[in-house]
């Protein structure tokens, strides 16, 4: 079952300016999709088309089978973190989150085990009683993320949670990600942080200049790259071993970390194997270069992900 369907979806803003250009993506249940680009890249305008805050120009977009302009229906199906850190300084934070929770309609006698259960969910549980004005940027950012799961929703979009924040929290919001997924939340995950969305994504869509440029699973998509970037593999051997000239034809020698490497393409790897096998040459150890998406984000557009 698809949750999210937006089709040929168009934003234009007042000033004339097109943040979101013809874009079709599909959001299935109970996965990790991340929703990878640059700045300005048209992300948050999309994730704010999807929860109601900034309405579309043209297209169609479908939360939960119903069309958004009926998002009253569905906006207790959804979660939202935003960008922008959006909390009560001057409130504890169990107080934080159960002002949101009644805001989502939880009844009075569970709104308290409800927040709670949130906080202990980000790691703030002893801190439940204290002011979120006293928090590092880290723990804030995480007393957001409560603020938005306290009506256990079941599409849950973090916009950049991770940015500028301190490696503790980091690794705490991608763990408690991960955990509401497997307890059957589905995630839509923004960042530009490549070795994130490979670490937690079932599938990336890849934006740029308010278009999807390129879509799929990152198996998917280091397959498909692999091959037209030609990323190396590199064979280490054995010190004493002899090669011989032909070898030479097809690879490259170097000298890594003290040991010898015979780098070369994929399309070599054949002719290597049968000259390495021929001479009886005793090969130690066999990398492919890492092939990562920021690489093929580069190779996409021309330019960095942190331009
Ligand atoms: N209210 C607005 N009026 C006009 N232009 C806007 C408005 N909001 C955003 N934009 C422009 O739309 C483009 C997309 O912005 P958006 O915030 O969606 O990008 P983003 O991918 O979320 O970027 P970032 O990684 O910086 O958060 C940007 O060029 C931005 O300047
Ligand atoms: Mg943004």
């Amino acid at each position: 079952m698809n949750i999210i369907e937006v089709n040929q979806l168009e934003k234009t803003y007042k000033n004339g300016f097109k943040a979101v250009d013809n874009i079709n993506i599909k959001i299935e249940k109970g996965k990790i999709y991340g929703l990878l680009g640059p700045n300005g890249a048209g992300k948050s305008t999309l994730i704010s088309i999807l929860v109601g805050l900034i309405r579309k120009t043209s297209g169609e977009v479908f939360a939960f089978n119903e069309p958004i302009s009926n998002f009253n229906k569905i906006s207790q199906k959804i979660g939202y973190v935003p960008q922008e850190i959006a909390i009560y300084p001057d409130l504890t934070a169990l107080e934080n989150v159960m002002f949101f929770g009644a805001l989502y309609g939880i009844d009075r006698k569970s709104l308290k085990d409800k927040a709670m259960e949130s906080l202990k969910l980000v790691g703030l549980l002893e801190n439940s009683k204290e002011y979120p004005k006293n928090f590092s940027g880290g723990m804030q950012r995480r007393l957001n993320i409560a603020c938005a799961l306290v009506h256990s929703p079941e599409l849950i979009i973090f916009d950049e949670p991770t940015v500028g924040i301190d490696p503790h929290s980091r690794n705490n919001i991608l763990e408690s990600i991960m955990y509401l997924n497997k307890s059957g939340a589905t995630i839509i995950y923004t960042s530009h942080y490549m070795e994130e969305v490979e670490k937690i994504c079932d599938y990336v869509y890849i934006l740029d200049k308010g278009k999807v440029i390129e879509q799929g699973t990152i198996l998917n998509l280091y397959q498909r790259y692999t091959k037209i970037l030609d990323s190396p593999i590199m064979v280490s051997i054995t010190e004493e071993s002899n090669l011989p000239d032909e070898i030479f034809k097809y690879c490259r020698l170097d000298i890594a970390e003290g040991s010898r490497v015979l780098i070369f393409n994929e399309t070599s790897f054949k002719k290597i194997i049968e000259v390495l096998y021929s001479h009886s040459i005793e090969v130690n150890d066999i990398k492919k270069s890492n092939l990562n998406l920021e690489e093929i984000f580069l190779f996409l557009t021309g330019k960095t992900l942190r331009d």
